[in-house]
């Protein structure tokens, strides 16, 4: 009987023992089935970057279908303030956050925020993308990546859309008939990489492939449609009809300049960059003569899935397709309306 009682008390040592161990086996499965990604911006309602972000976003639902691994995304706006981004940054590491995703506020000036990404002696996976850090910083050390497009490829598909659209729509283009097109210039921020690259490269294509420009005028509108519609305002005072071509960095500033002009009888080509909802919308009324689609929707998968990877393996799968071991640049595409003339 006693000899009964002795085993009956083992066996439910035993059990206890096994669910314990099982409860914990899970509750560490549960752990490491879950990452948290944190993700500054550099500032709040950029049209583009909001893009980017709405595709990393979807990217970490599939990452969480095809693996199991539930993506947490934690966003948060630096307002432009280079101090509150390397804030929001050093928090993230002190939490203990798997990853971070930088769309700097201060491309040159990357190297605080690589090195707050080291914690206790353990290199936290950086991905920068959108606004190109400088290479050094890139490679301080390693884990560190940056997803974006090719500046100059965008400038370079800008300028042959021009170029294509002068050769179908000759005296639409030149309106004075004198073979020279008269253009005003839309500039992202300065010392951004593609408002720099942009600016030159789509002006030297277009004259390289033949087609003489004569500028009105260029100044930067910050990558705002605001800012770019009240520039536009002026020149129209200022130059009226005479202007032919409007080129701008991006498709925001663009449909600035489309705010102001259709309020007038003045027709002009405008031509931007980025393929945003919005301006795919006036590129197929045929307000919008072209724009290079900068793939935004590669652009946030590569970021999720750089983040992710890097966060569960400590390295990245074979699928992605680097250049200098450290970047991705997504293919572009130069669109051109098909409601014109
Ligand atoms: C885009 C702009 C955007 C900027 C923000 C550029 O690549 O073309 O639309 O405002 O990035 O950094």
């Amino acid at each position: 009987m006693r000899n009964r009682k002795r085993s009956y008390n083992f066996i439910s040592v035993i059990l206890v023992f096994l669910m314990v161990s099982i409860w914990f086996y899970f509750d560490q499965e549960q752990q490491t089935k879950s990452i948290q990604i944190g993700v500054s911006l550099y500032l709040e309602n950029d049209t583009f970057v909001e893009k980017i972000l709405s595709a990393m976003e979807q990217e970490a639902l599939n990452y969480e279908e095809e693996t199991g691994v539930n993506v947490i995304l934690n966003v948060s706006v630096a307002n432009g303030s280079q101090r509150t981004q390397n804030e929001q940054v050093k928090r993230y590491v002190e939490m203990g956050y798997d990853a971070i995703c930088v769309n700097l506020v201060d491309r040159t000036n990357a190297a605080a925020i690589v090195d707050l990404g080291v914690f206790e002696g353990e290199d936290v996976p950086i991905v920068f993308f959108n606004r190109e850090p400088v290479a050094e910083d890139i490679m301080r050390r390693d884990m560190v990546y940056y997803v974006g497009s090719d500046a100059k490829q965008s400038a370079v598909l800008q300028g042959q859309a021009v170029v294509e659209c002068y050769q179908n729509y000759p005296k639409l283009m030149d309106k004075n008939g004198d073979g020279v097109l008269q253009y005003v210039m839309l500039e992202g921020e300065m010392g951004h990489q593609d408002a720099i690259m942009r600016s030159d490269y789509s002006l030297q294509t277009i004259v390289n492939m033949g087609v003489p420009l004569h500028k009105l005028a260029s100044e930067t509108a910050d990558w705002n449609r605001k800012r770019a519609s009240d520039l536009m305002e002026q020149w129209i005072e200022s130059y009226g009809d005479d202007i032919e071509l409007v080129l701008c960095n991006n498709d925001d500033m663009a449909l600035g300049a489309l705010d102001i002009l259709s309020k007038t009888s003045i027709k002009a080509a405008v031509f931007g960059i980025d393929a945003t909802d919005v301006g795919i919308q006036a590129l197929d009324e045929g307000a919008l003569w072209a724009t290079v689609d900068c793939n935004s929707k590669e652009q946030g998968q590569a970021v999720l899935r750089i983040a992710a990877d890097l966060a569960m393996k400590g390295s990245l799968s074979d699928k992605l397709e680097l250049t200098q071991q450290r970047y991705v640049r997504v293919p572009l595409i130069k669109k051109i309306s098909t409601s014109l003339g």
